[in-house]
């Protein structure tokens, strides 16, 4: 079985299904086991680590013959040369992100890249489009991370977008399975990125203390912090982040000492970025069955739709 369509083509994969890029966390472990079950592992630069993220690509390339793409998140990755480190792995797919789409498009195009930048508004959307985009990856305020402050749900981001641009887009911020990958379809995409559903699988490197967190979570576990400052981020509900979530201002500092929460587990020590699906994530699951049941379920659910129990129209 396989989907075909605008992003699969580009993407080279067997489903439109996109492991998000999280620091740390995006490492071959992870990516590679998407990238083997049909789908496109990311490997992350936010950590700003260079030379571990070289390592990490050059394990990805024992681990897999399937294609993974890298992303740079402009706001994390300080180095000006970081457009030519990733064309220089020999890395076909890239995802811009936490900036501006102008800023390395024309040198990763120049060198034969796919582009596909990550907007949260329309407003970023028709950017991205002028610059020269191959897609967009437009990401709900649901999701986790990083986030416009002033953030917009997928539900009406999504179809706004797609009504403005003509670009593939993947749809990113509450995807989890076949039924939201559907939802995210019927709205405009041709693609789905699932970030906190890939934090809590069996292949990610982080510690089980996390990703017991996001299954014991609840849809409303989680908190947005600098509503009124930048940068915005949604996290998963701790003492630490309901603290700071009445702060007008929260300092980066905050961030602790990250390692210690991420592959220490104590989850105190700094902030666990997530989104709020962790509210529909029951178990902690290889990702080979997450994506396996979501491109099933996405079958399922879109031959369901015809069916009189959801609304048979009647002439
Ligand atoms: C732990 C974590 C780290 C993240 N780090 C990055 C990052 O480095 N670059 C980026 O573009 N997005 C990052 N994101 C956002 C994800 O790429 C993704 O768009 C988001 O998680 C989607 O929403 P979901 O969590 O509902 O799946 C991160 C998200 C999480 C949960």
């Amino acid at each position: 079985m396989e989907i075909r369509n605008r992003v699969t083509e580009m993407l080279g994969v067997q489903y439109p299904i996109v492991q998000a890029p999280m620091g740390w966390i995006a490492r071959s472990q992870l990516a590679s086991a998407v990238s083997n079950a049909g789908g496109l592992g990311i490997i992350e630069t936010s950590s700003g680590e260079l030379d571990a993220v070289k390592d990490e690509i050059r394990k990805m390339r024992d681990l897999t013959d399937k294609p993974f793409g890298v992303n740079i998140a402009q706001a994390f990755v300080r180095d000006p040369d970081i457009a030519q480190f990733v064309i220089d792995q020999g890395i076909t797919f890239v995802t811009t992100s936490a900036g501006d789409p102008t800023r390395y498009i024309d040198q990763l195009k120049g060198a034969g890249l796919t582009v596909f930048h990550v907007v949260p508004t329309l407003k970023g959307a028709l950017k991205a489009v002028d610059a020269g985009v191959d897609g967009l990856i437009v990401e709900g305020g649901e999701g986790g991370g990083f986030k416009n402050p002033q953030d917009v749900a997928s539900m009406v981001l999504l179809p706004l977008v797609r009504s403005k641009t003509d670009v593939p887009i993947i749809a990113a911020g509450g995807m989890l399975d076949g039924r939201t990958m559907a939802a995210a379809f019927a709205l405009g995409a041709e693609g789905i990125q699932m970030g906190t559903r890939m934090v809590s699988s069996a292949e990610s490197p982080v510690h089980d203390n996390w990703k017991n967190a996001i299954v014991g979570a609840a849809e409303t576990d989680t908190v947005f912090l600098n509503r009124f400052a930048k940068p915005g981020l949604r996290a998963l509900r701790t003492e630490r982040s309901s603290r700071l979530e009445k702060e007008e201002v929260v300092n980066m500092m905050e961030f602790g000492t990250a390692k210690d929460l991420y592959f220490g587990g104590d989850m105190e020590a700094s902030l666990a970025l997530g989104g709020q699906v962790m509210g529909r994530i029951e178990s902690v699951r290889p990702v080979a069955d997450i994506i396996r049941d979501t491109v099933e379920e996405f079958f399922e659910i879109i031959g369901s739709l015809n069916d009189s129990y959801l609304g048979q129209r009647v002439p």
